[in-house]
């Protein structure tokens, strides 16, 4: 198997589209794609595409948030979402290549620190931690132990207590 990870090109869009709703069985995360592309804070170099020989087969997107802080300071970071790979080709170690190759773009880019929602039992193998810990919290009153963070560097979110705010096409899905 040859796994290329790589940034996504306008002939990867319904590629994505359709991994996106085939990994998670409903269109809401491959429609939330196609809008963030539309936002002008949209990455390219942080949409990227797993392909093995030629076939689109995963799909990771890192899109720029803040974190409102107490004092109304904003904190910029980046959140994980989404991450879908085809159900033939999981378990063989895509997504978590996905997930490395993109932590090390953010870094590249300058981003000290990134934050998902998603499965508690998968993302701490990845260094990712329940953000209580920073007194960090979601819009969406998700379950405590599903929203987790990740310093790229040491003692990033010290002090980063306070409310992540996501663009809207995040509150549309
Ligand atoms: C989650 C996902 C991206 C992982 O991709 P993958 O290529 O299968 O992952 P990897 O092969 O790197 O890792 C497999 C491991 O992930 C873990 N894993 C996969 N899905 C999981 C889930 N829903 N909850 C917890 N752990 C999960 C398993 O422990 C598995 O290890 P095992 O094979 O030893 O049991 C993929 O399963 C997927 O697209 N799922 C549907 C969409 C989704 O839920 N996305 C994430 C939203 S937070």
């Amino acid at each position: 198997m040859f796994l290329k990870i790589r940034p996504e090109t306008p002939a990867d869009y319904p590629a994505i589209t359709q991994v996106n709703d085939l990994a998670f069985g409903q269109p809401s995360e491959g429609k939330l794609v196609e809008k963030l592309r539309k936002n002008p804070k949209f990455i390219p170099e942080l949409s990227l595409v797993a392909e093995i020989n030629g076939k689109i087969a995963g799909y990771i997107l890192f899109f720029p948030v803040v974190i409102k802080l107490e004092n109304r300071e904003e904190k910029e970071t980046i959140s994980l979402a989404p991450v879908a790979v085809l159900p033939e080709f999981q378990r063989k170690g895509i997504g978590s290549k996905l997930i490395q190759e993109g932590i090390e773009a953010c870094q590249h880019l300058g981003y000290d620190s990134i934050i998902v929602l998603g499965h508690s039992e998968y993302y701490p193998k990845f260094g990712f931690k329940q953000v209580n810990m920073w007194g960090i919290k979601d819009p969406f009153g998700a379950p405590a132990e599903a929203f987790m963070a990740l310093e790229l560097k040491e003692g990033a979110l010290e002090g980063a207590c306070g409310v992540v705010i996501y663009p809207d096409q995040f509150l549309e899905v």
